[in-house]
């Protein structure tokens, strides 16, 4: 197993990662202090886990909230769901909320449980790799609005991340590969020792192989526990954790959230912003080749739509969370390894990379 700690002074709490980690769950009883919780998860998630679950804590008692699923789920009316949910159970605010499932259902969930009566304790199983590396450590909270994503949420902690590897055997290859956009994604801004580990293990990665999973998942995992513990509320290192989010928020809202996975659109956004930073001067050629050769050896998407061009991304991105005083503030990596964030990008070569 191992064990790994965000550093958030009272609020600091352990991610422990492990193969069939589910099967041993009641480590789950240390962080549910009263004897009460309520599982929220959903229809896909639902057969497979949360019975694994519930017989490993025999002595909680587990209620359990059902949503649908899908991106498009992740809204207000999902939101109002659970809370009304939660007070038709007597659910109180010592009641501790479990996130079984993905982004999506960690996102509510944790949404929930900053809301309900101003605050409940929560815990994530994520079982997606991209919840695994990215959505389920660091405390963002968010459901979507028509007009833009992520757009009404709050910074709120979890009391634990529990990581089953094991549940990404039931994870379709797509999902796996829109997970594996996010792990890249590590390694192109903080990490080129860990970059160059992916293309040397892609085939082990691909295939699932225990050892490789759970190094790349904890590698993840300490990067990003590294940099929240520095920069909880992203006023500065944490928005290098959104390359290629940017231009992928406005693929993910032409094309409509769900159409294109979370992942994929990150994935041709990361592509973009490394062309930009190639622009800039910054990236080689050579480097922006060997990013697009890992996405591809996921099989991830490496351009956005065709139909989309420079209007299109700029009527999204202008509701972009990293609007400030009125610029558009981008994530380019300068090289394999490192990444800035700059709100130097003219129209002209916008113009050029999105047209
Ligand atoms: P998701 O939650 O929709 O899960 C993807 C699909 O896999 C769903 O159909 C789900 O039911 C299914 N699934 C989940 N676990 C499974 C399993 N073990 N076996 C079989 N099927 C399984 O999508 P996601 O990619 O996990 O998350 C995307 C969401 O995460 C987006 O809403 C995105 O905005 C959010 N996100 C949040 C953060 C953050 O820091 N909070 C970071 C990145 C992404
Ligand atoms: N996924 C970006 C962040 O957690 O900051």
């Amino acid at each position: 197993m191992t064990t790994l700690t965000v550093k958030l002074g009272e609020r600091s709490y352990p991610i422990f990662i492990q193969p069939s980690l589910l099967t041993q769950a009641n480590k789950l009883a240390d962080y549910i202090k009263t004897n009460k919780a309520v599982l929220v998860t959903n229809t896909v998630v639902d057969p497979l886990y949360s019975q694994t679950i519930i017989n490993s804590l025999p002595d909680i008692e587990i209620q359990k909230i059902v949503i649908a699923d899908g991106e498009q789920y992740k809204n207000l009316a999902s939101f109002e769901h659970v809370i009304t949910q939660l007070l038709s159970m007597s659910a109180a605010r010592d009641t501790t909320l479990i996130a079984l499932g993905g982004g999506v259902i960690g996102d509510l969930t944790g949404f929930v449980a900053a809301s309900f009566q101003r605050g409940m304790p929560f815990i994530q199983i994520p079982t997606t790799l991209l919840s695994q590396v990215d959505s389920s450590v660091g405390g963002k909270t968010a459901v979507n609005h028509p007009l833009g994503k992520n757009m009404i949420g709050a910074f709120y902690q979890p009391k634990a991340v529990f990581i089953d590897t094991t549940t990404l055997q039931t994870l379709p290859s797509k999902e796996f590969s829109a997970g594996m956009a996010e792990v890249i994604k590590y390694g192109i801004i903080y990490d080129k020792a860990f970059f160059e580990w992916l293309e040397r293990n892609t085939a082990q990665l691909i295939s699932q192989d225990v050892d490789a999973l759970q190094h790349a998942i904890a590698r993840c995992c300490e990067i990003k526990a590294e940099i929240v513990a520095i920069d909880e509320r992203e006023s500065g290192l944490r928005a290098l954790l959104n390359l290629g989010h940017t231009f992928g928020h406005a693929i993910e809202a032409e094309q409509g959230y769900g159409n294109w996975l979370h992942g994929e659109a990150v994935s041709a956004g990361m592509v973009l912003a490394a062309q930009a930073g190639q622009m800039k001067g910054w990236m080689s050629e050579k480097e922006v080749q060997r990013i697009i050769a890992l996405l591809e050896a996921f099989a991830l998407p490496i351009a956005p739509p065709t139909e989309m061009n420079y209007q299109t991304f700029m009527q999204h991105m202008v509701h972009d969370k990293k609007v400030q005083a009125g610029k558009l503030n981008y994530i380019l990596p300068t090289t394999i390894g490192e990444a800035v964030v700059t709100s130097d990008l003219d129209e002209t070569l916008l113009s050029a990379l999105l047209n």
